[in-house]
């Protein structure tokens, strides 16, 4: 008993200590198209009252009433709206289901008196996002009993549990807010590793929380089928299961762990998640693989392969060589079937079929597929891909739906009423668009969240590919190439998720957040309302209030963290946590910091040698004790190198390939044996083995800055700006990433990629960065004349 008391009256402390919420501090994310800040705020208790009216209304009480039960262990009487009650008696928070002026928008007003929140059915689920963000963190108990709840927050819930209620001041605005795009997606691949319903349904509930209304559901991949198909039962016995997983990267990894690994959604649990999301108005589309990506299925039955099998359940990453035979026309008999079972448990109006990565190998070597082509009148590999994702399109438009597929299906023809959804890059998009298709835009090189969102060598293992949460923020969508009109083709935006490297729960969350915060503000927020320092400003307290949800988001680099050109013998370091309560621990000598290093309290002095750099290394603590990856900022004290005068020439950078092998880059002689222009810095479209290339151009610096060179690279690469070397990872080695700096003048500067490969796994990442942002190499690579 006396124990309890003492506990009391320290929670009490507790609340009184908490400084309020100023109404400067509204911070929303994603960002609505108008906020005013209002004088005054509403004070929430337990003497509150919740009227609706509408049914969808009805169902926003009971989710406002299930946040105040986790949060503050209390709920409100919910009635009908309008109240016979006096208007003042009692504070009101009032929900009117009414129509919008724009689909899925919303008004929210706080003032002293009452909450108003007016929108349509799914404008109402949105508002209540909103006012959830204008609780104040303080006193709000952490809602995931095993998460990183804090001191604080357990004495909390000791103290409402023993019937003592927080006074919740809201403060007072006015927001009116509808969407940017009807589709806000996510996707989320289950194959490559399993996510149980719980952690499906934890994935939904944040993904409502900013906004989104999509989620691609990847279920089947070479590595696992993860859908119970009735009338093919050994897809569970056999296709979802593999005997054992690479460890680490498969492009350095010869090591398997020897554990089988297992994982699939009975229908039951399929038509729960279904359900669960469309009650958040989440729309699921599920994505059923063909005709590559598919050697789990062969593993459960050869018949549908080229080459007989015997086949396994994939257990390395990448991409298998062993795909579906159009050859087979039991093949599309089993993929009907498929699809008509998955179509009776997903009401979406689209259905993903894939398309993407499908090697052609086997079908060039197969006798049997050379005959169906020449049979069917088709020019070659492609052709008969783009037969099979017609004939396929056919059968699901024939049910009433329709598909969609990764940008692939545009090779050989586009099925007529697909939706594109451009993930190698943009180029796709813009395509289908000018065909007149719908259009997701997916690009890897803004919105894949299984690339790294900070050096390679400090993050968790990681697709090898660079992609910073400020590069994320600054895409937009709609390319500038489009006419107005095309661009209503493109629908709208998706992140995905690979996971390869993404075991569990706690690793997605890492890879996800925040980055797909930065996405909610592309995918909702009117491109006039997005500005990245403001963002940047809200970060701080949303990273607090998902702490206190215990999402594992990666922590982000302190603001003020920059690497830059100096011109002066001292500089001030001034930086800010990027997490609300979190501590930053810092070195300048190059040592690696840790908690006894010194802490950052206010700003201070740097010496930087002349024609030198200095080097400030970080660590961030958030209160919870969770630490953050190791940070740097360079400050380089050089003169800028010059621009050139030079005639820019056309778009893209010039390649020279050589087919021989190398035993580094810098050996490789130019001219090779082909050559040409590309639209990047990218060696994928030259599918190359053993070999090497050459990049040559110019880069068109936007401003007088420091530029961050970067190459990840399997096996050797060299970067040289202005004739001199700017990232040395030359030499035959496995995936390996090097960056470095240059302070540029604004204009034309002479740029050279050397790079080779010896066996297999060539991958090359190259990129241009200034503070931590991509430079588009649509917008800044030219050839030179
Ligand atoms: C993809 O990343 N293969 C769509």
């Amino acid at each position: 008993m006396k124990r309890l008391f003492l506990s009391i009256l320290a929670a009490l402390s507790v609340l009184n200590g908490m400084a309020q919420l100023k109404t400067g501090d509204i911070t929303i994310i994603p960002e609505p198209v108008l906020l005013t800040s209002m004088p005054g705020s509403f004070v929430l208790n337990e003497k509150a009252a919740i009227h609706y009216s509408g049914q969808a209304a009805g169902k926003i009480a009971g989710f406002l009433n299930d946040f105040l039960q986790r949060s503050y262990n209390f709920k409100l009487p919910v009635s009908g709206y309008p109240t016979k009650r006096v208007a003042a008696a009692h504070p009101m928070i009032i929900l009117v289901e009414a129509a919008s002026a724009k689909p899925d928008g919303y008004i929210l007003e706080v003032n002293t008196g009452r909450v108003y929140l007016q929108g349509d059915a799914n404008g109402l689920l949105y508002g209540l996002q909103t006012l959830l963000q204008l609780f104040p963190l303080n006193k709000m108990i952490a809602p995931d009993p095993s998460g990183n709840k804090t001191q604080d927050s357990v004495k909390l819930q000791q103290l409402y549990a023993a019937g003592q209620h927080a006074a919740i001041h809201l403060p007072g605005v006015r927001i009116q807010d509808y969407p940017r795009f009807a589709y806000r997606g996510m996707m989320l691949d289950v194959g490559r590793h399993f996510f149980p319903p719980a952690a499906v349904k934890q994935f939904i509930d944040m993904l409502v929380l900013y906004k989104f209304n999509r989620f691609h559901w990847h279920l089947t991949e070479d590595q696992g089928w993860r859908i119970e198909i009735k009338k093919y039962p050994r897809l569970q016995q056999i296709a979802s299961v593999r005997k054992e997983t690479i460890v680490g990267h498969h492009r350095r990894s010869t090591t398997y762990d020897g554990k089988p690994y297992d994982g699939y959604y009975t229908q039951d649990e399929v038509r729960d998640i279904v359900k669960y999301a469309a009650e958040r108005n989440i729309t699921i589309i599920p994505e059923i693989e063909m005709p590559g990506h598919s050697q789990a299925v062969l593993a459960a039955y050869p018949q549908f392969g080229n080459t007989g099998g015997p086949y396994e359940v994939r257990t390395t990453w990448g991409i298998s060589k062993d795909v579906l035979n159009p050859a087979n026309d039991s093949v599309f008999t089993f993929l009907q079937d498929v699809l008509t079972e998955v179509m009776d448990l997903f009401p979406s109006p689209y259905i993903h079929i894939g398309g993407d990565e499908c090697l052609k190998d086997r079908w060039k070597e197969s006798r049997e597929v050379q005959q169906l082509i020449k049979k069917l009148g088709l020019k070659d590999e492609h052709d008969l891909q783009s037969y099979f994702i017609n004939r396929i399109e056919k059968f699901v438009n024939s049910k009433g739906r329709s598909i969609i597929g990764w940008d692939e299906i545009l090779e050989g023809g586009l099925a007529p009423n697909a939706t594109v959804m451009s993930w190698r890059g943009e180029e796709g998009g813009i395509a289908a668009a000018k065909e007149k298709h719908d259009v997701i835009m997916t690009p890897n090189t803004y919105l894949y969240f299984d690339y790294t969102q900070g050096q390679p060598a400090t993050e968790p293992l990681n697709a090898a590919a660079y992609l910073p949460l400020k590069t994320v923020y600054n895409y937009e969508p709609l390319p500038p190439s489009l006419t107005p009109a095309e661009r209503q083709y493109i629908k709208g935006v998706q992140g995905n998720i690979w996971t390869e490297f993404i075991p569990d729960q706690q690793m997605l969350d890492y890879m996800v957040w925040p980055r797909a915060l930065a996405l909610s503000e592309i995918a909702w927020s009117q491109p006039g309302k997005k500005n990245y320092l403001r963002f940047m400003r809200k970060l701080p307290l949303e990273l607090a209030r998902l702490n206190n949800a215990g999402v594992n988001f990666r922590i982000p680099e302190p603001v003020g963290l920059e690497s830059k050109v100096v011109t002066t013998p001292a500089v001030t370091v001034t930086l800010k946590p990027p997490v609300k309560g979190s501590f930053i621990y810092y070195t300048t000598d190059g040592s690696q910091p840790g908690t006894r290093s010194r802490p950052y309290t206010q700003p201070f002095e740097l010496s930087v040698p002349e024609n030198g750099t200095a080097l400030v290394q970080c660590i961030v603590v958030l209160p919870s004790g969770r630490i953050s990856p190791l940070y740097s900022a360079t400050y380089v004290r050089k003169p800028y190198l010059p621009a050139l005068t030079v005639k820019p020439g056309k778009k893209g950078v010039r390649f020279s390939l050589v087919n021989n092998t190398f035993a580094n880059a810098r050996q490789l002689p130019v001219p090779g044996d082909s050559s040409g222009i590309l639209p990047a810095i990218d060696i994928r479209p030259l599918a190359l083995k053993n070999g090497g290339v050459t990049f040559s151009g110019y880069v068109n610096i936007p401003a007088d800055d420091l530029y961050e060179f970067h190459l990840n690279s399997d096996d050797g690469a060299v970067f040289y700006v202005d004739d001199q070397v700017v990232v040395d990872n030359d030499g035959q080695h496995d995936l390996q990433d090097r960056s470095g700096f240059l302070p540029l003048r604004k204009g034309l500067h002479k740029i050279k990629v050397q790079y080779f490969n010896v066996g297999t796994g060539a991958w090359l990442d190259a990129g241009i960065y200034r503070d931590r942002e991509k430079l588009n190499p649509a917008e800044v690579l030219y050839t030179g004349q």
